[in-house]
């Protein structure tokens, strides 16, 4: 059989699939729509067909996955890929025993405003060739590391010639050229900046947490991004208890992102809205702090995404696999949970019904595993797993 993938018109089979997690609950067994035996039909960008492979029509070409599990391609739903610089003293530094505080971010911001385009466009297809070697397909990614009008609308420039899934963050922190005057730096986010931005951008974010943006600074920021089109989503509830949470219900954001300081009421908040709560153990790994508590929130009944949080300073992680696993050993999810929430889960946090699944018309993103099961992504934790990725049809690793 040769490799399969397509081109446009044209028809791919891949047969053969020991377990095929679709996270379509009308396709098999379980939330995960788990299939035995099975195979996917490609056409063009999309999946045209899922069922038995006993019965899977004919193709121009075809795939044995021996026997090996396929998933969805991952949906790693919160990123921030254009900067510049290194970290690794800082979080030396950390392991050392130095808390982990808002403010490394500064760092960052120095090394990405002295970068040039070029240095920032490699920075970023280096990370994103990273990610899809390990199975993510779908990413979304941010500004906040550039802080001035022409520094955060060139970042998300350049993102957006990479992903769809765009999120402007000037209001990461107050950089250290508006210290003394917080109220200058939110009217620039929300006017000038704003302006620059909204073209380049399908989210808003800001970073609600002590030493960078209060509740009703993130109100104001969010309130003007939504005005100007952009669709909120929040940093919340990361290092502290805050109002970031209630915040995210309040305005509709699509995701609450961190969670790691719930009070029952945010909880409950969460679990009675569409906000979905995005939780990035990566962050509390490479920070060592307190892991949130997935349990809590699924058994209420939130809708809960797991993603990356890939950035040079708190999570400098590419791989979704390593975060479901330490989602299952810390957090209490079960592996399927896991699974679910970092592909359907992450889709549901950008509000997309076309990725994260694998059912007729969804875009044929999947990711081949070597490994008899999605159980596998948990059971042998840093292990590459992943071993062959199709990305809207092509055959990419
Ligand atoms: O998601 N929380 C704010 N932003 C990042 C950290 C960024 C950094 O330290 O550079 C986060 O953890
Ligand atoms: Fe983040």
């Amino acid at each position: 059989m040769t490799t399969a993938g397509t081109t446009a018109g044209t028809t791919a089979l891949i047969t053969n699939i020991g377990s095929l997690v679709t996270n379509d609950p009308s396709a098999g067994d379980g939330p995960l729509g788990l299939l035995k035996n099975a195979a996917v039909v490609i056409e063009g960008e999309r999946i045209a067909w899922v069922g038995p492979a006993a019965g899977a029509p004919a193709a121009d070409t075809a795939y044995d996955a021996d026997g090996r599990a396929v998933i969805p391609g991952f949906v790693d739903s919160h990123s921030h890929l254009v900067f510049a610089g290194d970290r690794t003293e800082e979080f030396n530094a950390r392991m050392s025993g130095r808390p982990y505080s808002a403010g490394g971010i500064r760092t960052t911001v120095a090394a990405t405003r002295a970068a040039t385009d070029a240095d920032l466009e490699a920075n970023l297809t280096r990370y994103l060739r990273e990610a899809l070697r390990q199975g993510t397909t779908t990413f979304e990614t941010k500004s906040g590391y550039g802080l001035t009008v022409e520094d955060e609308a060139r970042a998300l420039r350049i993102a957006s010639a990479h992903t769809d899934e765009v999120t402007y963050l000037g209001a990461h922190i107050v950089p250290p050229d508006y210290a003394d005057d917080p109220a200058a730096y939110v009217a620039l986010v929300t006017g000038d900046m704003l302006e620059a931005c909204a073209p380049h951008a399908r989210w808003i974010d800001v970073f609600c947490e002590k030493g960078a943006f209060d509740g009703d600074q993130a109100r104001t920021i969010l309130t003007a991004g939504k005005a100007r089109g952009l669709h909120p989503r929040i940093h919340a509830n990361q290092l502290s208890y805050g109002p970031g949470v209630q915040l995210a219900v309040e305005l509709d954001a699509a995701s609450a992102d961190h969670c790691t300081h719930l009070t029952d009421e945010d909880v409950d908040a969460l679990a009675n809205s569409q906000t979905v709560a995005t939780l990035l153990p990566g962050a509390e790994f490479s920070t060592r702090a307190e892991w949130p508590n997935a349990r809590r929130l699924l058994d209420a009944g939130a809708t809960v995404a797991l993603s990356t949080d890939c950035n040079p300073g708190s999570s400098f992680t590419s791989s979704v696999p390593f975060c479901i696993a330490l989602a299952v050993r810390d957090m209490g999810m079960t592996p399927d949970e896991a699974v679910w929430s970092a592909t359907a889960g992450g889709a549901a946090a950008l509000r997309r019904g076309d990725v994260g699944r694998v059912a007729p018309g969804a875009y044929a993103d999947l990711a081949l595993l070597d490994a008899p099961s999605h159980v596998h992504l948990a059971y042998r934790p840093g292990v590459p797993l992943v071993s062959g990725v199709w990305r809207r049809g092509v055959r990419e690793a």
